[in-house]
C-alpha cells in the first residue's frame, strides 16, 4: 500500500509496461528436458500402432499375457479397507506400523536395532522418494561428502544426486566381456577412495544388469567398507525378484548389519507389492542410539515437509494391512515367488530360443543374470534397429525387461535380437 502511494502515475504506467514485457518472457530461455532414457521408451511404445509391439523397457511385471497384474493380496486389502478409511493426514513420517513392518522385511523379523529403537525411518515416496531424501539429509549435514555410484546403475540414481547437489564419483561394477561383476576393480575403488566415503550399493537383482555379488563377495565388500569407514546406503528396489524370497534378498544388508556398519536403506513396494503407482516406500538410517535416532528422523521428516508435508495413506494402508496379517503376508510371499519364477522361466526360454535359432554368441548370461533385468550386451545401434525394424522397446543401454517377456513373445523377440546381432 506504502509503496503504490509513493509511485507517481507516470512511474505506475511504465512499471506496468516492463510488467508486460517480462511476462511475456518469463520462460523463453526454457529449452525441453530431454527425454528420461527410461520412461521416454514406454512413451514411444504407447505412440506406436503397430499390432507386434513390444516393451520390454521399464522394469514393472506384466503377466504372460503382457498385462499389469494386481496382486491378489492387494485386492484382499483393498477390500478391507473399501469405506473404513478415512481422509485424514498421516504424520510427516508417514504410517507408523507400515514403516515398522517394512522394516522388518530388511533388517529382520527380530531385528535388535528395531528393539533397540535405533533406526530412524519414515515412508518415503516409494524407492526414488527415499532416495531424495536421503540424498538431501547428505548433503544437508555431510555437505563436505560425494556418493560413490557404480556403473552402471538406474538411471535415476544420476538425477537424484545430482538435483541433491552431492557430487558424484563412480566405482567399477559391471565387466562387459564377462558380463558379469568386476569385483577386483570394484574393491580397488573401495579400497582407494578416501576413508569415510558414501556409497551407493543396490541390495539386489542390480538394475540395470541383474548382476549382484555372491554372499562370499558381499562379505568382502563389507570388510573392506570397516576398514574404510565407508557408509553404504542400499537401494533395495527388487526385494523378492533376486531369489523369489524376500528374506534371502535381504542377505547383503544383514552382513553389513552383522559387521556393525550403521547403513542407511531405501525400499520400495513398487515392483514386489505392485504398487508402481500407489508411490509407497520407506527410508531408514541405522543410528548409534535411540536419542540419535529420534534427531535425524525429526530431519528426515523436516526434509518432506517443504516438498510434500506428508505422503499418500492409500498405499501405506495396503502394505499395513498385509503386513500384519499373518495369512495376507503368506499369500503376498507366494505371489511374489510366483512373479520371480515367471520371470526365471523367460530367461530359459529367451536364451533357447536364441540358441535354436543357431546364433554363435553366447548368450548364458541371460540365464546367469538375476531380477528383472538382462543386460544383453546389444549396442545402442542395435537396440535402433530393433526398435525401428521390429517395434521392439528397451533402453538404448541394452538392458531387456524380462518382466516384460511372455511366452506369447519370446519368440518373436529372440528372431529379432539374432537379425539384429549376427555378423552382417
Ligand atoms: C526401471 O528401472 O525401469 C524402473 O525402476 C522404473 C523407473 O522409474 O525407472
Amino acid at each position: 500500500m506504502a509503496l503504490r502511494t509513493m509511485i507517481s502515475g507516470r512511474a505506475v504506467r511504465s512499471g506496468a509496461a516492463m510488467g508486460a514485457r517480462s511476462i511475456s518472457s518469463w520462460w523463453r530461455n526454457v529449452e525441453p528436458a530431454p527425454k528420461d532414457p527410461i520412461l521416454g521408451v514406454t512413451e514411444a511404445f504407447l505412440a506406436d500402432p503397430s499390432p507386434n509391439k513390444v516393451n520390454v523397457g521399464v522394469g514393472a511385471y506384466r503377466d504372460d499375457d503382457g498385462k499389469p497384474v494386481v496382486l491378489e493380496c492387494v485386492r484382499e486389502a483393498e477390500r478391507r479397507i473399501a469405506g473404513n478409511l478415512n481422509m485424514e493426514y498421516l504424520p510427516m513420517g508417514g504410517s507408523m506400523n507400515m514403516v515398522e513392518e517394512t522394516l522388518k522385511l530388511a533388517y529382520g523379523e527380530n531385528s535388535e536395532l528395531i528393539k533397540d529403537k535405533r533406526i530412524a525411518a519414515i515412508q518415503a515416496l516409494s524407492g526414488t522418494g527415499a532416495c531424495r531424501i536421503f540424498a538431501d539429509f547428505q548433503r544437508r549435514f555431510r555437505p563436505e561428502s560425494q556418493i560413490y555410484i557404480p556403473v552402471p546403475t538406474w538411471s535415476n540414481h544420476h538425477n537424484i544426486w545430482r538435483d541433491a547437489q552431492v557430487p558424484q564419483r563412480t566405482f567399477h561394477y559391471y565387466h562387459p566381456e564377462s558380463k558379469g561383476l568386476d569385483f577386483a576393480s570394484m574393491m580397488d575403488d573401495i579400497k582407494n577412495a578416501p576413508n569415510g566415503s558414501f556409497f551407493l550399493l543396490h541390495a539386489c537383482a542390480h538394475n540395470p544388469t541383474g548382476v549382484d555379488p555372491s554372499e562370499e563377495q558381499w562379505r568382502e565388500i563389507s570388510y573392506q567398507f570397516k576398514a574404510k569407514g565407508h557408509f553404504a546406503f542400499f537401494d533395495m528396489a527388487y526385494q523378492g525378484f533376486a531369489s523369489g524370497d524376500p528374506e534371502k534378498d535381504a542377505k547383503s544388508i544383514r552382513i553389513f548389519l552383522e559387521d556393525g556398519h550403521l547403513i542407511g536403506c531405501s525400499q520400495s513396494y513398487a515392483k514386489n507389492m505392485g504398487l508402481y503407482g500407489q508411490r509407497v516406500g520407506c527410508l531408514s538410517v541405522v543410528c548409534e542410539d535411540e536419542k540419535q535416532a529420534v534427531a535425524v528422523k525429526s530431519q528426515l521428516q523436516q526434509l518432506a515437509r517443504p516438498m510434500y508435508s506428508n505422503p499418500p495413506v492409500h498405499g501405506a494402508l495396503i502394505v499395513s494391512i498385509i503386513l500384519s496379517d499373518p495369512d495376507l503376508k503368506k499369500l503376498w510371499l507366494k505371489e511374489v515367488k510366483g512373479m520371480a519364477d515367471r520371470i526365471i522361466g523367460m530367461r530359459t526360454a529367451l536364451r533357447e530360443n536364441l540358441e535354436s535359432l543357431g546364433s554363435s554368441l553366447s548368450w548364458e548370461h541371460i540365464t546367469n543374470q538375476i531380477g528383472m533385468f538382462c543386460y544383453s550386451g546389444m549396442t545402442p545401434e542395435q537396440v535402433d534397429r530393433l526398435t525401428n525394424e521390429f517395434h521392439i522397446y528397451m533402453t538404448r543401454n541394452g538392458r531387456i525387461s524380462m518382466a516384460g517377456v511372455t511366452t506369447k513373445n519370446v519368440a518373436y523377440l529372440a528372431n529379432a535380437i539374432h537379425d539384429v546381432t549376427k555378423s552382417p
